[in-house]
């Protein structure tokens, strides 16, 4: 870095106060880009300072193919976009988080089978949307005013550094698909992410998971596939709150000993490991009587091997089969397992059904309190997995190819 470099960024960076935590978190901060990062920044407020009607978007640049495993972000490129007027009733915002989530592989091909009556397919040329949080910078709407901090928790807050949208804010809104005021007057800023992790989507999915769709009894063995991402880590500290005997499928060995020495699941297997078979079946020695899926494939096949009878089985995700061309009904029915799974399912009376967290949106806020609870308090740890600047593509593809543990979230340093 050059001397006009450090001069520079001191200008835009005065002064860095450390993040406060007040909840139970655990930050994960991806280094490979903090200095491509600022570089990118420090441009980018030189030009926002110039021009005040433009902003920075990442779009979507190229359809990647419905069996593309996006395993990069060539897909996508960042440009700058005219921002609309900013009429009567509407706010603008500076992004300050944006939510990378597993759904959103399928939305980036119009034919994709597993997009299902529910999403709609992204547009070219246009940047994807997902949750996302930011600060009020300019208001035209009543209930809004500058600094407050707006958050679209499930989808519809696009990949651009700034937003103007309605201010009309649902904050009653069962379904958490309006854009709500988060206070934080009693959270430190460093915590608002959380409202797209163990405090929005990922952590309801978790908890509706185990507690209404699992329902495992004291003693029982849950297992978790995909259990150190955001849904798992929640998920699986729920179960043992539960009293459950909690097993926890991962992909690497240091997701393994984070699940077991830091979150305190019972056992944790690593699914690449070429004894995986033999070491779920030492890790669950009285069999699996709830398995939360979130990955499907030949993983779950290994697990469903082992069900005990009258085992439950919430189909939470298919992750190992998003980059299939297969609707997502056929992935979640009985009949796209082997013929000796289903055998045995059937046999044990096991009871496999396709699990939806918005189901349960009437009781979302109740929910809320709890999960908000249970951090305050220690019970469960919020695990975030960070990426610094303004990289939703990179942090997207990172994420589907398992470099997070916990929540996968972009934070955007503005300027
Ligand atoms: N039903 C619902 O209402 C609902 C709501 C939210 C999410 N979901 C689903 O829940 C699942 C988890 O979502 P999340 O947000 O918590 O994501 P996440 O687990 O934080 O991130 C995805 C993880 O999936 C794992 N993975 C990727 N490819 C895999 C493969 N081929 N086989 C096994 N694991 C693989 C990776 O971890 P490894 O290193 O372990 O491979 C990666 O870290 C997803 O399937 C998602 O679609 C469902």
């Amino acid at each position: 870095m050059c001397i006009f470099e450090k001069i520079l960024i001191f200008w835009v960076f005065p002064h860095k106060t450390p993040p406060t935590r007040l909840l139970n978190t655990h930050v994960i901060v991806r280094m490979r880009t903090a200095a491509a990062c600022r570089r990118h920044e420090l441009r980018v407020a030189v030009w926002r300072r110039r021009i005040s009607n433009t902003t920075t978007a990442c779009v979507l640049a190229e359809h990647p193919g419905v069996t593309s495993r996006l395993s990069s972000a060539r897909h996508f490129k960042t440009i700058q976009i005219e921002l609309p007027s900013l009429e009567d009733g509407q706010i603008e915002l500076e992004t300050l988080h944006l939510s990378v989530d597993p759904y959103m592989r399928c939305r980036f091909d119009p034919g994709h089978p597993q997009l299902g009556e529910y999403l709609t397919p992204f547009e070219l040329n246009r940047p994807p949307t997902g949750g996302g949080i930011g600060r009020v910078v300019v208001s035209r709407h009543p209930d809004w005013s500058v600094d407050d901090v707006a958050c679209l928790p499930f989808s519809d807050y696009p990949w651009q550094k700034r937003v103007r949208m309605s201010g009309t804010a649902k904050t009653t809104d069962p379904s958490l698909s309006q854009l709500r005021k988060l206070r934080y007057d009693d959270r430190s800023v460093d915590d608002l992410s959380l409202a797209l992790g163990a405090l929005g989507m990922p952590g309801l999915t978790s908890y509706f998971g185990v507690l209404a769709a699992a329902d495992p009894e004291p003693g029982e063995t849950l297992v978790i596939s995909g259990a150190a991402g955001a849904c798992g880590t929640i998920a699986g500290q729920i179960a043992k709150q539960r009293g459950a005997r909690v097993v926890g499928i991962a992909g690497t060995a240091e997701k393994c000993a984070y699940l077991t020495s830091r979150l305190g699941f019972d056992r944790a297997v690593d699914y690449k490991d070429p004894n995986f078979e033999e070491a779920l079946t030492l890790a669950c020695p009285n069999g699996v009587d709830c398995y939360f899926d979130n990955v499907g494939g030949s993983v779950s096949d290994a697990v469903l091997a082992l069900v005990n009878r009258g085992a439950r089985v919430p189909v939470c995700g298919q992750i190992a089969r998003y980059h299939d061309d297969v609707p997502y009904e056929d992935l979640t029915s009985d009949a796209s397992l082997e013929p000796s799974i289903r055998a045995l399912l059937r046999e044990r009376d096991v009871r496999r059904f396709r699990y939806l967290v918005l189901d349960h949106a009437q009781e979302f806020e109740a929910a809320l309190v709890d999960l908000e609870a249970w951090i305050r308090d220690g019970s469960i740890e919020a695990t975030e997995t960070i990426t610094r600047g303004f990289y939703p593509a990179d942090a997207l593809v990172d994420m589907l190819s398992g470099g997070n543990i916990g929540k996968a979230v972009v934070k955007i340093q503005q300027a």
